[in-house]
């Protein structure tokens, strides 16, 4: 193996600059060459590909976002999209690719390298954290914090006015930042995709801690919840028990941000785990942290098993009295 190729794809996730960092280091030390590939996939079939050296990945690794630039590629999905991207790589003699991603753009790498034999290792960056064969993903811990400083504000001007705040964080399919953050910070209750939402139920116990002498409340909310985003879940409480609320919508502002000492260290570890796996001929497969070891897994793992929540934080996440 002589050169190799790096991007990002997807949603970007706090910390991916840090493991385009650790993988163009890790490569050239081992005396590969690298290149950067812009905007994901699109930049691959559009042969964006600029030669990365050490100093081009300098001072980077304490930013959000991608220095790449990130993705969703319709045309990667074709066969015809993928030839194109297939031949890039090969007009500049890249063997192998590394991919900062969540499940879907592992499908796609896997893809590339069943059809065309390009080396692929996939490494699992998503705020969302809901990639099998890894505990954490690349900016879940960063995505969390920034979350928690906002709903630490919210609480602020709820105490203030004896409101309820249904506060929305991302998740589409997977409750794993509303948890952790609810849990952060002090959520009355925490609506996520994988439990059952029941909204009179929820209504009792708001009603029964007002009783006793509450004033305020916080509910947290996954986007994904099978009862609908914050805006429904406050007009189905409102129907069902009358109180009214106020609704912040976090969003994207989850997603930016320096990252924090966690994320870089996990990108740190991943990016050089990357590189390993494609001089030890493991690829395809996705490399991840079980355990604080270094681990690697079929990259269809990704997309084929469910990751699992943690029984005890599901079991807080309904709310203390
Ligand atoms: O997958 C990460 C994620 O941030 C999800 O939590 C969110 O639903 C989605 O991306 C938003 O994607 P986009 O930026 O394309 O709207």
């Amino acid at each position: 193996m002589k050169a190799i190729a790096v991007l990002t794809s997807g949603g970007d996730a706090p910390g991916m600059n840090a493991g385009i960092r650790a993988t163009v280091r890790t490569a050239l030390t081992c005396g590969l060459s690298v290149y950067g590939v812009k905007r994901g996939y699109q930049g691959l079939i559009e042969n964006d590909l600029v030669p990365l050296l050490s100093t081009d990945v300098s001072n980077i690794l304490q930013h959000g976002g991608t220095i790449l630039h990130s993705a969703r590629s319709e045309e990667f999905r074709t066969e015809e999209g993928r030839l194109k991207a297939a031949e890039n790589l090969e007009k500049h003699k890249i063997d192998g690719l590394v991919v900062f991603g969540g499940d879907g753009s592992f499908r796609g790498a896997n893809d590339l390298q069943r059809e065309h034999g390009t080396r692929v290792i996939g490494v699992p960056s998503t705020i969302d954290n809901d990639i099998w064969g890894s505990d954490f993903t690349i900016g879940f811990d960063t995505a969390v914090n920034t979350a928690l400083e906002a709903i630490d504000k919210v609480r602020d001007t709820a105490a203030a006015h004896d409101r309820l705040f249904i506060v929305e964080v991302m998740g589409r399919h997977a409750g794993f930042i509303a948890l952790e953050v609810g849990i952060g910070a002090g959520a009355e209750e925490i609506l996520i995709p994988e439990t059952v939402t029941d909204i009179p139920e929820i209504c009792r116990k708001l009603q029964r801690r007002y009783k006793n002498g509450r004033t305020s409340s916080i509910l947290v909310v996954a986007e994904g919840d099978e009862e609908g985003n914050a805006y429904e879940i406050a007009a189905k409480i409102e129907a069902c028990c009358g109180m009214k609320s106020r609704v912040t919508v976090l969003g994207h502002v989850q997603r930016g941000g320096s990252p924090t000492a966690s994320d870089r260290l996990l990108a740190t570890k991943l990016g050089y785990a990357a590189v390993m796996a494609l001089l030890d001929d493991a690829a395809p497969c996705m490399v991840g942290v079980e355990n604080g070891l270094i681990s690697r897994h079929p990259l269809a793992d990704a997309w084929t098993r469910k990751k699992g929540l943690d029984d005890l934080v599901v079991k807080l996440s309904s709310g203390l009295e």
